[in-house]
């Protein structure tokens, strides 16, 4: 995305309110791919408003299906299945920002009769897609890629099932092997390194397939048939981090987040608030389609610190970018360890993330898949870089609140890739 834009966020003094957000990223995108392969018609409520699953449904449409927004509020996708095959698009399916498109849609145009073409925007051709390559060419798909980025050409095939032990923990991979699994011959048997989100299990189940998970390892046999569903999108809890981390910095604040996503492989992110220093309630818990969701309830104390390694910088690889804002805020400070991945996001958000906190004032330290950031520190307002990246954007949009002086946020725009209503629900929670 281009820095066209610039938000400007100013102190503030206080979070209070109660919010409900849009549906969860992870989930829309598995959900408007496998209403697409379905059979029968899907209702999808409380769909993402972002950029991304935007793009998933474009390519959707460029590939035969059927869609169409329901009228009124609650933003209702209605998608009619195609019943596992698609057709020839006429054009390069644009994926745009969204590695989550073009990872996952990889796995489905793996196994369809035809060619095709996926493309992305700048940041989307510089991520590396080898992971998806190597697995699926594995399971007889042709794909060419330069020199292991976007543009994907696929030439689908008749896949045969794996048996794959994923050398990064990746959900989007994960994912991507389970719907080529889903049109392959035999049973796909994958590995993964350490549990990764696990919305796409869920997904394939809440649309009838039968999907077994022991412990690391999850198998789908192939040649099942999917029914269509209404669901709720639970609310995005990468979006809720923002929020919560607002509130974390206000001691005295109080946030209630409603329908908001709790999937056990999401809220580890609620444990690590817990550990800095933010109370945490939970109420209301329910799930809808093996998804649960609750009321989180938040009050702000004192900010402690933490350090961020192992399976929990999977948990938590999306929040990182905000969690690391707030760092220098906190009393002991903010370690991350074990993030390399973050160098391959839609921004190199380590260096994103080093480079802005240095214009704001913080001392820290980066490493190679890591940074230390040392607590007890004031930040300054600055000119932030997005670098394109929503979760940079939004994440110093969190550090300005409590910064000395205005932070001026370029290409904020970007925002919208996941959130495009950040800016304006975030100036509704707080006080001046
Ligand atoms: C996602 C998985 C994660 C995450 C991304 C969304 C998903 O990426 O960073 O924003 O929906 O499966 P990886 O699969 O690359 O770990």
């Amino acid at each position: 995305m281009q820095s066209s834009s610039h938000a400007v966020v100013r102190p503030a003094r206080n979070v209070r309110g109660s919010v409900s957000l849009p549906g969860d990223k992870s989930i829309s995108h598995r959900y408007a791919m496998l209403a697409a392969l379905a059979d029968g018609p899907s209702r999808l409520e409380n769909y993402s408003t972002g950029a991304d699953c935007a793009s998933t449904l474009g390519c959707l449409r460029s590939l035969g299906v059927n869609w169409g927004r329901g009228a009124g509020a609650g933003n209702v996708i209605a998608v009619q299945g195609t019943g596992l095959t698609f057709s020839t698009p006429s054009e390069p399916l644009d994926c745009g920002n969204s590695g989550s498109t073009i990872r996952m849609l990889s796995g489905i145009l793996a196994g369809q009769e035809f060619s095709s073409e996926m493309v992305g925007d700048e940041s989307l051709s510089r991520r590396p897609m080898e992971r998806v390559i190597a697995p699926l060419t594995a399971m007889g798909a042709h794909i060419e890629s330069h020199r292991g980025r976007p543009p994907l050409r696929i030439a689908g095939a008749e896949l045969k099932a794996i048996q794959y032990k994923m050398p990064v923990a990746s959900a989007q991979v994960k994912t991507s092997l389970l719907f080529a699994g889903l049109l392959a011959e035999g049973e796909t048997i994958i590995h993964e390194p350490l549990r990764a989100r696990d919305h796409g299990e869920v997904a394939l189940r809440a649309f009838g397939a039968h999907v077994e998970q022991n412990g690391n390892e999850v198998r789908i046999r192939g040649g099942q048939r999917l029914k269509g569903i209404e669901a709720v999108v639970p609310g995005d809890i990468s979006s809720a981090a923002f929020f919560l981390c607002a509130a974390a910095l206000f001691p005295g604040s109080q946030l209630t987040v409603t329908n908001l996503l709790m999937n056990p492989t999401r809220a580890r992110l609620l444990d690590i608030l817990i550990q800095i220093g933010l109370r945490v309630s939970v109420t209301q818990l329910e799930e809808l389609h093996g998804e649960l969701v609750g009321t989180v309830q938040v009050e702000g104390g004192r900010l402690k610190g933490a350090t961020i390694a192992g399976s929990d910088t999977a948990a938590v690889i999306d929040e990182i970018p905000v969690l690391a804002a707030i760092a220098p805020y906190t009393e002991q400070g903010i370690e991350v360890r074990d993030a390399k991945e973050l160098r391959v996001k839609e921004s190199n958000r380590i260096t994103a993330l080093a480079t802005n906190l240095r214009r704001m004032g913080a001392q820290l330290e980066e490493t190679e898949d890591g940074l230390k950031i040392p607590g007890g520190q004031s930040l300054h307002g600055a000119e932030i870089e997005s670098f394109g990246d929503h979760r940079i954007a939004m994440a110093f949009s969190i550090a300005a609140l409590r910064a000395k002086g205005e932070t001026l946020i370029q290409g904020s725009e970007c925002a919208a890739i996941s959130y495009p209503a950040f800016f304006s629900t975030l100036e509704g929670l707080v006080e001046r």
